[in-house]
Parts: structure tokens; sequence; C-alpha cells
């Protein structure tokens, strides 16, 4: 075989001259009579090649039967292009005037482009191998790894160890469903695959094991979208005789390098704001900075009217919130009728305009049970100009905030507000420490239930819950939560309320976490940490709006793999050695 002595992204008009040889894949194949032009593809990049019958005619004949995606290894002469440079390629200067062509392997005809960024669909999905070759696809899996690979040098740098822990696991509550493993050993027991090493990571810590860092895999059967697989990495780290500063500061300093490996510069301290803050300025606790439109709470200016909504909702401890459009009067009867739907799927119970027309002119339902005097503190207070439109939701604050705040992000794709050059990075603070699952009639964790509530706060804990602040902190990157952590608890009794209070009985928590329980009371450092998503954080860096985009092999909604078609049923062997039976044998 013909060795490659370059790549295919590699030479450049400083190589003409050279005799060189590259090996790679058939890009396109061009039959211009007499001469043959190869665009060859490898991971590195495209070089085109040219077959010339009256020079070389053994090479030019082999050529004739090159097709799509053919393995070939081609020697020949770096020349230039002349004037038919192509200012689109890195290689755009040069050519390849084949001098011996080895065909390699030969290829079925692909059954889609190669060469395109279509979203990978299910038959892309079915022949991943293919789809990966994309240019696209293959820069996502390079960039991928230099953001680990940065991530994890720069953990190193500041002392922290990669301490691998089982995927044959016990139950960590993340809040979504386990994959469970059977155990043949033990019949009728079953591994739960992690949902995260939270609690190991937190028993490195009573082990002594300081600073802990892992890239590891981790396993949710949850409902799955677009930015949720399965299984996915996360970058988790754990450190001891640390507070939320040091974990902020080292993710800080982690997440810029990263980043840096990905051509992205940022803040070396990324801006903060509290979840309180976050839900009354912009409706979310995972708010996309990329564009302002900041929520105006109008309430104290309007409580003279006779406006029913108005009135209802300020005698029921609602609030008044608007959101201020710039040029929004441009916005179409059929686009507001869509926002109208987004803030009453939100539970709204509708979403009132108001267009500052010329003339100082106002179109509203609202118009005439407001005195100039109101009108004129709302104008000043949202900063409403002729050309603006209101946006006005009335509501108790846990319906309007949220619905005013998927109406913000509705407005923001509807007029082109983010700037793709941008990237907003952004610490949510302080989360409350427990929510209320009306239909399950109980108090859940907003993290997880090993989250330090807030040291101000501790009394709290059985009388007022829901106003408990935690010690936990999550990083959002244009609008997507992309890393979550926490202060831990490291005191047992401290723990043991906590599970109470979310009605884990003695029983169930002996069963659950008896052994980590247990450990607290040997000594558990003060320990604090965070885990963050590779997938998310590179798919963000690449500016892809699905994980399929960065992780090699990803699954579908539906949880499949259709390369290998896993999961799969399996013989009546493997289950009956299993000790297991299904239920319905009809049943997939
Ligand atoms: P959390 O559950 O918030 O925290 O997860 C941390 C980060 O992991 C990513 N992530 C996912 N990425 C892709 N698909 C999924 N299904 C998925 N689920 C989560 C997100 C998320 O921000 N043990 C805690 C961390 C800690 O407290 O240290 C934990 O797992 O980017």
């Amino acid at each position: 075989m013909l060795k490659r002595t370059h790549t295919c992204g590699e030479l450049r008009k400083e190589n003409i001259g050279e005799t060189i040889i590259l090996n790679g894949w058939v890009k396109k194949r061009r039959d211009l009579g007499n001469l043959i032009f190869i665009d060859l593809r490898d991971r590195y990049g495209i070089t085109q090649i040219i077959f010339d019958p009256a020079d070389f005619p053994e090479a030019h004949t082999i050529a004739k039967n090159l097709g799509r995606e053919f393995v070939i290894a081609v020697e020949g002469k770096v020349s230039s292009r002349g004037e038919q440079i192509n200012p689109d390629m890195p290689t755009g200067e040069i050519e390849i005037l084949a001098t011996k062509l080895e065909i390699l392997n030969s290829s079925a005809t692909p059954p889609f482009p190669l060469d395109d960024e279509e979203e990978t669909d299910d038959t892309r999905l079915t022949y991943r191998y293919l789809d990966l070759r994309r240019p696209h696809l293959q820069k996502a899996m390079q960039v991928r790894h230099k953001i680990a690979l940065a991530a994890r040098n720069f953990l190193d740098s500041q002392g922290f160890l990669e301490i691998e822990t089982p995927i044959l696991a016990k139950s960590t509550p993340e809040g979504a469903r386990d994959y469970l493993v059977p155990s043949r050993v033990h019949p009728g027991n079953f591994y739960a695959l992690p949902q995260s090493p939270q609690l190991l990571k937190q028993l490195l810590m009573v082990a002594g094991t300081d600073k802990y860092f892992q890239i590891c895999r981790c396993f949710r059967d949850e409902d799955l979208r677009a930015d949720r697989q399965p299984e996915f990495t996360q970058i988790d780290l754990e450190m001891s005789f640390a507070d939320q500063e040091d974990i902020l500061k080292i993710t800080e300093g982690f997440v810029s390098a990263a980043l840096k490996a990905a051509d992205i510069e940022v803040e070396e301290v990324f801006p903060r704001i509290t979840y309180k803050e976050a839900m009354e300025k912009y409706g979310s606790d995972k708010p996309d900075l990329r564009f302002d439109l900041q929520f105006v709470d109008i309430s104290s200016l309007v409580t003279e009217t006779d406006f029913n909504a108005f009135k209802v909702t300020l005698e029921n401890g609602g609030i008044i919130k608007a959101v201020r459009v710039p040029s929004g009067t441009t916005l179409t009867r059929k686009l507001l009728d869509k926002l109208g739907d987004i803030a009453r799927s939100g539970g709204a119970k509708g979403l009132l305009t108001v267009k500052y027309l010329p003339e100082n002119k106002k179109q509203s339902p609202l118009t005439k049970f407001l005195s100039e005097e109101q009108w004129g503190n709302i104008d000043k207070a949202t900063g409403a100009v002729e050309g603006d439109i209101l946006l006005i939701i009335a509501d108790k604050p846990a319906i309007a905030n949220p619905a005013l705040g998927n109406v913000r992000n509705e407005l923001a794709k509807m007029l082109n507000l983010i700037d793709p050059e941008k990237f907003s990075v952004l610490w949510v603070t302080d989360f409350p420490l427990f929510a209320y699952d009306e239909n399950e009639q109980r108090w859940t964790s907003e993290h997880h239930p090993f989250t330090s509530p807030h040291p101000d706060d501790i009394d709290l804990i059985e009388s007022a819950p829901g106003e408990i602040r935690s010690c936990s902190y999550d990083l959002v990157i244009n609008g997507f939560e992309t890393a979550s952590g926490s202060v831990r608890i490291h005191n047992s009794n401290l723990q043991k309320r906590i599970f109470n209070l979310l009605n884990l009985s003695e029983s169930e928590i002996n069963e659950r976490f008896g052994f980590f329980i247990n450990a607290l009371k040997f000594g558990a450092p003060p320990h604090a940490g965070l885990a963050i998503g590779l997938d998310r954080l590179t798919m963000l860096a690449l500016n892809r709006t699905s994980l399929r985009d960065v992780i090699a092999f990803p699954k579908t909604q539906k949880a499949t793999d259709l390369m290998t078609e896993a999961p799969t049923c399996v013989n009546k062997e493997q289950l009956k050695e299993l000790k297991l039976e299904i239920a319905n044998e009809g049943e997939k």
C-alpha cells in the first residue's frame, strides 16, 4: 500500500513541486472526458487530485473506475492551481497531479449525501459511520475532544485526581428513572446504572481524596429532547474544605479553558444572578442573556383601575408584569396570536398588548382604564416609545413570570434578536431547596437531597420548607442549563432531617442510603461540587441545537440505537440464566 506522507488538509502552496502520497475517501469525481478530477477527503480536509491520461495513462485508467467513497492511495506532484484557486478551501491554492493510484477498497453507493449539513435523520443514524464522515461532524468530534482535554488538563493543574466510579452501581436519586441491569449471581437483584456519581464522589471526600474529578458517563431513563440523551457525559467534580466560591472559581477556570480550546473567549469571572432575580427579570431559571427584553413589574403603577383582570389579580396577591418589545408594532396579528397562545399554554389567562402608535396614541384594551398619569408612569418605567409594543401578563408570580419568560424566548426568535456571535455564560445561584409536588402532594428536592440549605434558613426546614434557599448554583450558557452543583450536607443528622421532610421512611432511608448516612458519621469534611454536561457544552460551543451533533453514536427520541438496533430481545437461555421472565411475550 502507498502510505500517506501527508493528510488531505495539509498541503499548501509552499509544498508545490513536492512528490507526496495521500490516503482518503473519494468525495466527488468529475470526469471531463480527458481529465478526471477527484476531491479526496479525510478527517483533516479535502484535496483536489487530477488524473491526466497524457502523462500517466495507467493511473487515469484506474481512476475511471472510482466511485463515491472508494478508499484510495494516490501518489502525485503538488502543483499550483493557477487561476483556478478555490478561496473556500484551505488547500484551495494547490492540486495534485496524480502519478500512481491504488484502490484500497471499493464502496457501495452511500444512501445520502455526505457533504451537506442537513440534520441527522433516522436513515443517517442507521448509517452513522457514514454520517460521521461529514466535515461538520468530524469537526464536532475534534472540538469535543479538545474541550474534554482542556478541562482535564486544567483540573489536573489544580491538583484534582481523576478517579473512576462503578457503572454497575446502586441507584442515585437524580430524579430520573434508573436503567437496571439484572444480576446473574444474585437472581432477582439488579444493579442500577449511575444517573451520576453523586454519592460516590461524596464518599471520596469522606475518604480524603480532597479534589476529585471524572469525565464520566451517566444514564437516565427520562423523556428525551434535543438537549437530553439517555446516556450522556459529565465532567464531574468535588472538593473538600470548599465552599460555593471555590467551586465557582474552579469551574470558571476549566470552562474558560475548555471554551478557549473551541476558540471561544469568555470573561474570566462569570456574571451572577440569583434564582429569584432571574425569575423576576426574565421569567426563567436559565435565562438567555444574548438578548435583553427584561421584565418590568408595573403592579404598583396600576393599583387604581377598573380594569377587572388587574383588579382581581392584585387583590389575590398577583402581579402585573410587562415586557417592552422595541419596534414591536411590526409584529403581525398572527405572530401576536402565537405569543398569546404561548402565554396561555404557560397557564396565563391571556397576553395583553399595548401598541405605541404615532402622536402618542396607544392601542390596547387597557387604554381607557388608565389615567394619563398612570400611562406616563408606565412609559417611564418600561421606556416604551413610538413603534414599540408592551406585552403584559397579570397573574400569580409563579404563572406570570414563567409564562412571560416563554413569550420572551419566542420573541427573540421571531425578531431575530440573537446574535450567533454572542456567547452568554451566567451563574444562577440560591435556588430554592424544595419544590412542592402538587400531584404527589409532597416536597421534592429542587437539585438533589444532598444539597445544603442556606445556613440562615436551616431553622425553616420543618416550618416553611418552601422558603428555604439552597447553597446551589447552575451554570447557564445561551439559555441552557449546562452545569449544576451545590455545597453538600456533611452532617448525618441534618441529612436525616432533609430525608424526613422528603417523606422517606427510616427503613427506606436505610435501604437506599444507609451506607451513605453511615459514612457521614465518620468525619465527613465540608465539601461541595458540580457537574457540567460535556455534550451540552460542546453543542453550545459549536452553536448547534441538538446533542446528536456532538455524540458519536447518539440515540433516538425513543432511546434506540438505529445502527445496532439496541435495545433488542435476548434469547430464552439468557433470560433463564438471569431467572427472568417476560410477562407479555408478544409485546416488545
Ligand atoms: P444534574 O442532574 O443537574 O446534576 O446534571 C448536571 C449536568 O448534566 C447535564 N445533563 C444532561 N445532558 C444530556 N442529557 C441528559 N439527559 C442530561 N441530564 C443532565 C446537564 C446538567 O447541567 N450530581 C449532580 C451534580 C452535582 O451536584 O455535583 C448532577 O448530576 O448539562
